[in-house]
């Protein structure tokens, strides 16, 4: 490949990103040096957080500078290599960006087996996704058999995995999506006991009818008032797990805090936020557990593919008016 597409950040977006905020530009690709490998992206993982890094805030990571290749989780293919121990033709992940060749320090990428799982499947349910499910369900909610599960963005690529590892782990889920069709999803296709659909309305009526026992687990990718709507609900020692906050992503000013926030105090339960990134150490021990269940058929997933990297801008779009339907990915080499 002479020249290559690289997708850059033109200027910080206000609210939903638009075309406008983003430069598209074609440039030689630069040759490994020592210690590095060029690999050919595959496929990129698109995901909420990233319109977090577009914001001059301090943040768990910098943001992206003014002019910078956008950060993006991606699998490829080693194409040259000059660091020993990871070949041509090896099946890598990192971040590698809003681009078409990455070139990379080998120490930054993760050798992946294609016999295990196929490449999409590396950016999803075995990737980051499938751990930030893992770790913030049993680690943060620390879920016991019989207990109440609820999760918000529950159809989604993070909240659709959560639900299976909670029944699997013997407790009841309970889903909230947007829409009738994911409503469904969740009972058809994820295996949730209760599904509730917040754009119908009545939201605490639709709680009090699903969460009867109330609620143990609350598994939060939502915030806002999905999330004080739960509140009201949670039993004594509950655990509020802070996995996310989509509805407020967008925002120009901090949304307000839950006002339902003196039920932690009346029911002695636990709100606490987690970055999945902290378990690194950890990773092997999920994704063993999860191929298993991948193997043995217990868990299943969904994948929402849009092709061409020029279709990136509108795939993260897409995560924000819940046209998604699974793990959002673009399938770079076309
Ligand atoms: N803590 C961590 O380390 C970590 C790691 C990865 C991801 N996350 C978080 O996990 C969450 C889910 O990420 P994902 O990759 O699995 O994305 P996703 O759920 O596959 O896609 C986003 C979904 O969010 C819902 N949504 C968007 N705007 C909303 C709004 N205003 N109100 C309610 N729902 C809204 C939409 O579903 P509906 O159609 O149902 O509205 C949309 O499909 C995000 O909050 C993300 O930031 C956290």
């Amino acid at each position: 490949m002479e020249t290559q597409l690289q997708i850059k950040l033109a200027r910080r977006p206000v609210g939903v990103p638009g075309d406008e905020t983003w430069e598209l530009e074609r440039s030689a690709p630069r040759p490994p040096e020592d210690g590095e490998v060029q690999v050919e992206v595959l496929y990129l993982s698109i995901d909420p957080a990233m319109r977090g890094w577009l914001n001059d805030v301090r943040s768990y990571i910098r943001p992206v500078a003014i002019g910078e290749v956008m950060r993006a989780m991606g699998i490829g293919r080693v194409v040259a290599s000059r660091a020993p121990g990871l070949e041509e033709g090896a099946l890598v992940v990192g971040t590698m960006g809003w681009q078409q060749l990455a070139t990379m320090k080998a120490e930054h990428l993760t050798p992946v087996s294609e016999a295990l799982a196929p490449p999409t499947t590396w950016l999803g349910v075995l990737g980051l996704t499938g751990l930030t499910a893992w770790f913030g369900l049993l680690d943060i909610g620390r879920p016991e058999p019989g207990q109440t599960v609820l999760v918000s963005g529950a159809a989604g690529a993070v909240g659709s995995v959560v639900g299976q590892i909670a029944r699997i782990k013997g407790c009841r889920a309970v889903g909230i999506a947007g829409g009738a069709d994911k409503r469904a999803a969740l009972l058809k296709d994820f295996g949730y006991d209760a599904a509730i659909d917040y754009k119908a309305g009545n939201l605490n009526e639709q709680i009090r009818g699903t969460c009867s026992e109330g609620i143990d687990v609350f598994f939060d990718n939502v915030g806002g008032p999905i999330l004080d709507a739960a509140l009201r609900r949670i039993n004594r020692g509950a655990r509020i797990v802070i996995c996310g906050a989509i509805s407020g992503y967008n925002a120009a000013t901090p949304p307000p805090g839950p006002a339902n926030y003196m039920s932690l105090l009346i029911n002695r339960a636990r709100m606490e936020g987690f970055v999945v990134f902290d378990y690194v150490d950890r990773y092997p021990e999920a994704i063993a557990e999860m191929a298993g269940w991948l193997a043995d058929g217990r868990l299943t997933h969904r994948e929402h593919i849009v092709e061409g990297l020029e279709s990136a801008p509108e795939a993260l779009r897409m995560l924000f008016a819940g046209a998604n339907q699974g793990k959002m990915l673009v399938k770079v080499k076309v």
